[in-house]
This record gives C-alpha cells, sequence and structure tokens, in this order.
C-alpha cells in the first residue's frame, strides 16, 4: 500500500488515482490521520494536474460517505435539490424553496452560510426575526412531509469532507479547480439524499467561474460526474456580471424575495427563478415539460399559494410569518446613504464583486468565518446595466446600523458601477446552452 507521501507523488507527476487511493486519501484525512498540510499539498497538486471524470466521481462519493447520509425516502416523491455556485445578491433559494414546494415538489434543504462577498441563504433566513436554522433531523423531516419545505444549515456530520477540504481551498488558492468544485457540490448534494440537482452556474465578476469557457467546462463536468454516480444533474449557466435583483443583503433579500412570491419582484430574478423551478417540476415528475411546469408556477404566484407556503414555512422554523404581509417587521439599517451618480451617461456594467464588497463594507457580509453581521446592512440598487442615468440621479441606497461604514462602502459601490458614454444592450440573462 502507498504511503501517504506517495500518494501525492502520484498527482503531482500526473498519474491517476485508483478509486481505492482517493477513498483512502478522504477517509485519512477526516479521521486526522492525514494531516492538514499533507491535504494542502495534494489539493494543489489536483488543482494543477487535474482529475479525470473517474477520479472526480471516486472523490465525490468518497466525500458524500466520509460522514452522516441523510435518508430522505420517508418523504414521498422525487427530491430535487438546487444549488448556486454562488454569487451576489443571489435571492434565489428563498424565493424557489416555497414556490416549487408549493406546486408539490418536496424541497428538504441544506445550505450555506455566506462568506466574503457572495451571501448565504442561511443568514438571509435569520433575518427573519425568530427564524430557527437547525432543526432534529426527524422534524426536518416532518415539516417537509407537513409543510412541503424545510431549509436547515449544513450539518457538520454530512460530507465533513468537504468542509475540512474546503477550508483548506479557501487559504491555499485551490478553489478554482473544476474537479476539487464538482466534488465539493456533489457530494453535499447526494449526503443530502439528492434524487435529482438544478444547479445554477454563474458566470462574470461575481463568480468563481469569470468566463464563460470556465463555467461551460464546469456546467459539463458537473453533468458528467453526477450521471456517473447516478443522479440526473441539469445545469444552467447564468450571467454574473450584475448583481441578480435589486438587492444585496439578508433582510434586504428576504424583502425582495416577498415581493417576488408576490408577484412584484424585480424581472430578471423573477425569470430566472420561473426557469430554475420549471425544471425542477418536471425533473420532480410535476409537469410533463418547462412550459407546462411554467404555467403551475405562475399561477402559484398568481393565487398566493406560493407566498402562503412561504408563511407555513417561516412559521414551522419559529419565524415570524407576519413579515410575508408586512417587511416593516424585517430588521433594516437605521442609517441609509442615496449613492449618486457624478456623471451622466449609460449603465455600461458592474463589478459583480465590487457590489459585494461593498455590501460587506455595511455589515452585510463577514470577512472571517466567526465574523458577525448586521441583518438589516446591505444595499438596494437603483440601476440595471443598459440604464440611462444623468448627473446626479441614485443609482442606489445603503443601509447599515454603523453609521461609520458609510463613506467607504459608498466609494466601492462608485467604483463598481462602470457608467460611460455607450449606450449598450441590457445582458442576456441566460447564457446559451
Ligand atoms: N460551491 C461549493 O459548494 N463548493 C465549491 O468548491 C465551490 C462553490
Ligand atoms: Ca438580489
Amino acid at each position: 500500500m502507498k504511503s501517504l507521501e506517495e500518494l501525492i507523488e502520484v498527482k503531482r507527476d500526473g498519474g491517476t488515482h485508483t478509486t481505492g487511493e482517493l477513498q483512502r486519501l478522504v477517509a485519512e484525512f477526516v479521521s486526522g490521520a492525514m494531516p492538514d498540510y499533507q491535504m494542502a499539498a495534494w489539493l494543489m497538486a489536483a488543482f494543477i494536474r487535474g482529475l479525470d471524470s473517474e477520479e472526480t466521481a471516486a472523490l465525490t462519493e468518497a466525500m458524500a460517505r466520509s460522514g452522516r447520509m441523510v435518508d430522505l425516502t420517508a418523504i414521498p416523491g422525487i427530491k430535487v435539490d438546487k444549488h448556486s455556485t454562488g454569487g451576489v445578491g443571489d435571492t434565489t433559494t428563498l424565493v424557489l424553496a416555497p414556490l416549487v414546494a408549493s406546486c408539490g415538489v418536496p424541497v428538504a434543504k441544506m445550505s450555506g452560510r455566506g462568506l466574503g462577498f457572495t451571501g448565504g441563504t442561511l443568514d438571509k433566513l435569520e433575518s427573519i426575526p425568530g427564524f430557527t436554522i437547525t432543526l432534529e433531523p426527524d422534524d426536518f423531516l416532518r415539516q417537509v412531509r407537513d409543510v412541503g419545505v424545510a431549509v436547515i444549515g449544513q450539518s457538520p456530520d454530512v460530507a465533513p469532507a468537504d468542509k475540512q477540504m474546503y477550508a483548506l481551498r479557501d487559504v491555499t488558492a485551490t478553489v478554482p479547480s473544476v474537479p476539487l468544485i464538482v466534488g465539493s457540490i456533489i457530494s453535499k448534494k447526494i449526503a443530502g439524499g439528492a434524487d435529482a440537482i438544478v444547479l445554477d452556474v454563474k458566470v462574470g465578476s461575481g463568480a468563481f467561474m469569470k468566463t464563460e469557457a470556465d463555467a461551460r467546462a464546469l456546467a459539463s463536468e458537473l453533468a458528467r460526474v453526477g450521471k456517473l454516480l447516478g443522479r440526473e444533474v441539469v445545469c444552467v449557466l447564468t450571467d454574473m456580471g450584475q448583481p441578480l435583483g435589486r438587492a444585496v443583503g439578508n433582510s434586504l433579500e428576504v424583502r425582495e424575495a416577498i415581493a417576488t412570491l408576490a408577484g412584484t419582484g424585480p424581472a430578471d430574478l423573477t425569470e430566472l427563478c420561473l426557469v430554475f423551478g420549471a425544471k425542477m417540476l418536471v425533473l420532480g415528475g410535476r409537469a410533463a415539460d418547462e412550459s407546462e411546469a411554467r404555467d403551475l408556477l405562475l399561477d402559484s404566484i398568481a393565487t398566493g399559494s406560493a407566498l402562503d407556503t412561504f408563511r407555513a414555512w417561516v412559521h414551522a422554523q419559529g419565524g415570524d410569518e407576519r413579515v410575508a404581509d408586512d417587511v416593516s417587521l424585517l430588521p433594516v439599517g437605521a442609517h441609509t446613504r442615496e449613492v449618486r451618480a457624478a456623471r451622466s451617461g449609460w449603465v455600461e456594467g458592474f463589478d459583480a464583486e465590487g457590489v459585494g464588497r461593498a455590501a460587506m463594507i455595511t455589515g452585510a457580509g463577514r470577512a472571517r468565518t466567526d465574523d458577525d453581521i448586521d441583518p438589516g446592512a446591505g444595499l438596494e440598487l437603483a440601476v440595471k446595466t443598459g440604464e440611462r442615468v444623468e448627473d446626479g440621479d441614485v443609482l442606489g441606497t445603503l443601509y447599515t446600523s454603523d453609521p461609520d461604514t458609510l463613506d467607504e462602502a459608498e466609494a466601492r459601490l462608485l467604483e463598481a458601477i462602470h457608467i460611460g458614454d455607450a449606450e449598450v444592450e441590457p445582458p442576456p440573462l441566460f447564457l446559451e446552452a
């Protein structure tokens, strides 16, 4: 049997691992027998040399099996999960979970916290007064059966290999690797009990994958490895050249999600939710095709059924469901500032990462995993790419409970909104498949 050092050597020299070798790497790392420095070296070797699809599938399966496997078989129906590769102001899960559940596809979801300039669904949910993101496994299953939807924190005993490997990747410049991202995402979904997965692969300045070619490579590998492991994985490439919707920040995004469920949300967020929701209903066997599915979703929004499911979900997890009818019950930063254009012109585009960083400065995000966040902080954009602005027009509004952050956040936001002389077309939300 090879030593751990010899296993690192295999990848360093561009060799191919056997399934058994990958199982050992994961098992020995999770048990503590393989120290962080050896895993860090292997991750860098894997980052540079790559893994083929069979190696990636074996790694993914070993990571999925590194802890507790959630058993959702007690919930009738096909369990479809949705995941995004991480974006700025991505409010989709808050909308999709109750929307899809209201149409009869159960949503049993584990979600993560935000780090850096990308937000996390858990932080957004916790900005609803009383909402708890921890449920005992039995209560989680019961809630999905009774209400149709539950969203909880990624439990530390599910896919612990991913949690530990991600922590190392984060500090060793090995995050943007296709096989490592595939292993990370698919292992969590398989351990979480998903039968089928819809993935939002984001492209652009606010995403891990900055170019379309990189995003396409990631999408096709996600689908291929999913298939090797017996899961249907559907990927959609979406533009992260500008933030989705208008709100970036926790309670601000809850507010935006409520508006979208009520049928009055921003056009881009609404459209994205309809497209993803339709794929989920088809995978979940609720609709024969996406056009039938879209009608079901629109109907649920129009009749108020989507918002009813949101209320029932928030109530079941201890939150104040009255926020659905009175968003003033949500915490919103008491100190605000309107950020105004310093010139006239056309909004040519955004540095979406910069917008995320401006929101982070107001207190909406965390730089380190143990930082506190300000649930009511963030920003609302007043403009989108392709719109005309005049000197002095409001580009966006900052919200915070710490007025000392406003100057820096304003400067960061102004830098992130590119105003020029050329009239530009609004970019398409989806990239051609
Ligand atoms: N999202 C994940 O869950 N894992 C990655 O490695 C990258 C994005
Ligand atoms: Ca948003």
